[in-house]
């Protein structure tokens, strides 16, 4: 099969992007980079005392399988490197390889839309109130065993998305031909199945 359709999907921290994009990619039998990862491990190294460009230009595949990446101390240090443009920089080509590998691909993140692949197929931007968001995220992190509470978490993903929108690289913001999904009054089913029937109509 020689399709090469790419699938850009950005948005807000929890807004339900991965779970989509997963869903998506299995439905599609395309591959799946979740770039949020890319950025989570630049963040955990810095935390470790690397200075973060160093980090992004050495990062490995290993890197990326490393099991604290979803704790919200990575996630804020990851905004935190993802404001550096150098960093940005070292991380472009390979989510561009990724996103031109055969038989398609989904990638999700903040600038896919925009920077990463300004040309791909369909585009969305999922979001959903911070409210919701954090509400989310707090579920799924005290499910998995960690010791956060409601306003840690809401207080982490606000200052994400003040620090995602503002920067002056690879600002978070819907790409101009970007089909919006609000997901804060839709089951994951409803949010997959939303997804799935805009990439159909856009996909001709
Ligand atoms: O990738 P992103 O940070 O945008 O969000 P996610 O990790 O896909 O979703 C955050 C949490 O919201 C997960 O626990 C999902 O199961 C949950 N969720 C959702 O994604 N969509 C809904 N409509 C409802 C809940
Ligand atoms: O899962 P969640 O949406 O909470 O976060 P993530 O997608 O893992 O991204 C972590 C952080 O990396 C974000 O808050 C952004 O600062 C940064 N990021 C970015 O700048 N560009 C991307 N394409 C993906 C993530």
């Amino acid at each position: 099969d020689e399709t090469r359709i790419t699938i850009a999907i950005d948005g807000p921290a929890a807004a339900g992007k991965g779970t989509i994009s997963k869903a998506v990619a299995q439905q599609l039998g395309f591959a799946h980079l979740d770039t949020g990862l890319l950025y989570r491990a630049v963040g955990a190294k810095t935390l470790s005392g690397a200075e973060a460009v160093d980090a992004a230009t050495s990062l490995q595949s290993e890197d990326l399988e490393a099991d604290n990446l979803r704790t919200p101390e990575v996630a804020q240090a990851a905004s935190k490197v993802a404001v550096i443009a150098e960093v940005r920089a070292a991380l472009v080509d390979f989510q561009r390889a990724f996103a031109r590998r055969l038989g398609g691909a989904v990638l999700d993140g903040r600038d896919i839309g925009t920077v990463i692949c300004p040309n791909a197929d369909v585009k969305l931007f999922v979001t959903a109130s911070a409210e919701v968001r954090a509400e989310r995220r707090y579920l799924e992190l005290s499910g998995n065993g960690l010791d956060v509470s409601r306003d840690e978490v809401l207080a982490d993903v606000k200052a994400r998305d003040e620090r995602d929108m503002n920067r002056a690289e690879a600002p978070l913001k819907p790409a101009d031909d970007a089909v919006l999904i609000d997901t804060s009054n839709l089951t994951i089913e409803e949010a997959v199945d939303m997804a799935l029937a805009t990439i159909k109509s856009r996909r001709q």
